[in-house]
């Protein structure tokens, strides 16, 4: 069901890798919303994902951009507001990758150059975005920059390794960019701590079957999927929730919440 909640909003969605993706699922719903944007991932995915697809769905544009990439943000950014006919309203950052996660390292036997590039791709990304953003003076006055994230942030998850300390930084920024942000040009940042979700990203996790039904047994509403996390992302873009700032917000069904389950003591007890 549509709402018309971004009818004449802009915006740039980063990380549709491919129909799973929770930036698919969003961008999808802004579509449905009324909504228009430009899409981009790094040059690498476009080769292996099926963002054209989504592109030809949604009359959307396609933007290579590496997120890590100061220059490439820069053109993504210009080129952005050039198509869409204006400054933005609204930025998702849908981008994730450790490589001590995909090459097996343990937290306790990290590499530290995949640490490093890891942290790059993951977290300082955010700040990049949204440096490229505030220098060009590329966002609309109560626009909303949204970026995803996970509670291992919090709370240790053992097998998230080091991709719980890129989490706890990328909120970080949220909160410090969000500051400046906020005071100087009435934009909103936030991030959405997601429930596991079957993705690209969530599978490559060691463990992540445990760990998602886990979760849901943990939850009293079950886990958040990618769908109805864009449906959150869609009220986070729209003039609904204009003073909400600098928050993590779970989206997780109430696992962050809730202490043990009925579930998982039944499952103890047997
Ligand atoms: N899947 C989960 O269980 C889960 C839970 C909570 C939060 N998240 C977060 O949600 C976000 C989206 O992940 P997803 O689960 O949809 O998986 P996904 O694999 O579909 O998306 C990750 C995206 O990051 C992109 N990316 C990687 N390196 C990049 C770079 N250098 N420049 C630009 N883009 C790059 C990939 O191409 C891909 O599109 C991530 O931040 C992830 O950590 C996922």
């Amino acid at each position: 069901m549509s709402y018309n909640l971004l009818k004449g909003k802009r915006g740039i969605i980063f990380g549709a890798l491919d129909e799973n993706s929770i930036a698919w699922k969003t961008a999808e719903r802004v579509h449905e919303e009324g909504g228009s944007f430009v899409l981009t991932n790094a040059p690498i995915a476009m080769r292996m994902g099926q963002i054209n697809e989504l592109a030809k769905k949604t009359g959307s544009q396609i933007i290579p951009a590496d997120a890590t990439s100061e220059e490439d943000l820069a053109l993504l950014v210009e080129k952005a507001t050039e198509i869409l006919g204006g400054k933005l309203d609204f930025v998702l950052h849908s981008i994730g990758m450790s490589v001590n996660v995909r090459k097996g390292r343990p937290y306790t036997d990290e590499k530290y150059d995949f640490t490093v590039k890891g942290w790059d791709v993951s977290a300082l990304s955010f700040h990049k975005v949204m440096q490229a953003l505030y220098k060009a003076g590329a966002m609309n006055e109560w626009g909303s920059i949204v970026a995803l994230t996970y509670m291992a942030a919090q709370r240790t998850f053992p097998d998230y390794n080091d991709m719980a300390d890129n989490k706890a930084y990328l909120e970080s920024v949220a909160r410090s960019f969000g500051y400046f942000f906020g005071k100087e040009k009435n934009v909103r940042v936030n991030t959405i701590s997601q429930s596991p979700t079957p993705t690209t990203a969530g599978q490559g996790v060691k463990g992540f079957d445990g760990f998602i039904n886990y979760a849901e047994k943990m939850s009293p509403l079950g886990n958040a999927t990618a769908q109805d996390c864009a449906g959150y992302t869609i009220t986070l873009f729209s003039d609904l929730t204009k003073k909400v700032t600098m928050q993590n917000l779970f989206h997780d069904g109430g696992f962050s919440n809730t202490g043990v389950s009925q579930e998982v003591i039944e499952y103890f007890n047997k």
